[in-house]
């Protein structure tokens, strides 16, 4: 059964962040307070990025375990490594312990060895939904995590973290998969800019593009645009 997105469009990213930090702090207490932990999993890419500072306060990361949605395979420091930019824009400033967070083993050559890795962590002392929040980017092409269009990630139906050749990207990545992203508690969207509307607009209405799966599940999903990502939707799905 698929089910529908709560889409909350702000007027800008200042207010976009502002409220998405808000829901993400509300989450985290709640699970703190139903679980005594909160898990997330938490995106690459610039949207994200940009709210990241604002997470620093509000959230009791004592009782947080972070992970990544996905990966690029370069090593922590690289300037492209989604750990390295989650660690200076929030890890860092809010003294996050390591033991707290779960970063991919993305600089070593076995790929798949470093998924499996992931996997078993992501298992650990838990057991099913994984994930409390998983949070997300969409891209213009409707990938999601390192869930491409076209790619062999899409069709895992069992394992939580796979390995996978991104051809348009030319490159490998390491990414969470659908078994672990649609069974996730709650998923958020960040989602900005008019290059993503069309994507937007087509994982929404039509169910097409990696992220529709996660996005039309019938369990809570929360959609955070701004207004030119969200200027291809149309009026029955833009309730605000
Ligand atoms: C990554 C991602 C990816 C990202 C989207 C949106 O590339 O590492 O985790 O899924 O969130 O591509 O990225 P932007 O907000 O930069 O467009």
């Amino acid at each position: 059964m698929s089910g529908q997105p709560k889409i909350v469009v702000a007027a800008s990213l200042p207010e976009l962040v502002e409220i998405a930090a808000a829901h993400i702090r509300a989450a985290a207490t709640a699970a703190v307070t139903a679980r005594g932990r909160f898990r997330i999993s938490l995106a690459g890419g610039s949207t994200p990025r940009a709210l990241y500072p604002t997470l620093v306060a509000g959230v009791d990361w004592t009782r947080a375990k972070v992970f990544f949605g996905d990966e690029r395979a370069v090593p922590p420091s690289d300037p492209k490594s989604n750990y390295r930019m989650v660690r200076e824009t929030l890890l860092d400033p809010a003294r996050v312990s390591p033991a707290n967070v779960v970063r991919w083993r993305a600089e070593d050559p076995d790929l798949d060895a470093a998924a499996r890795d992931y996997e078993a962590a992501l298992r650990d002392g838990a057991t099913a939904p994984w994930l409390d929040l998983a949070l997300l980017g969409l891209g213009p092409d409707g990938h999601t995590a390192s869930l491409f269009p076209g790619t062999s990630a899409l069709a895992e139906a069992d394992r939580l973290a796979v390995a996978v050749d991104v051809a348009e990207m030319g490159t490998r990545r390491l990414t969470l998969t659908y078994p672990a992203l649609c069974g996730a508690r709650e998923v958020c969207f960040l989602v900005t800019g008019r290059e993503k509307a069309a994507a937007l607009a087509t994982v929404v209405e039509s169910g097409h593009l990696p992220a529709a799966r996660i996005v039309r599940r019938s369990e809570p999903v929360t959609i955070f645009c701004d207004r030119d990502a969200a200027s291809a939707l149309t009026t029955g799905f833009l309730k605000k």
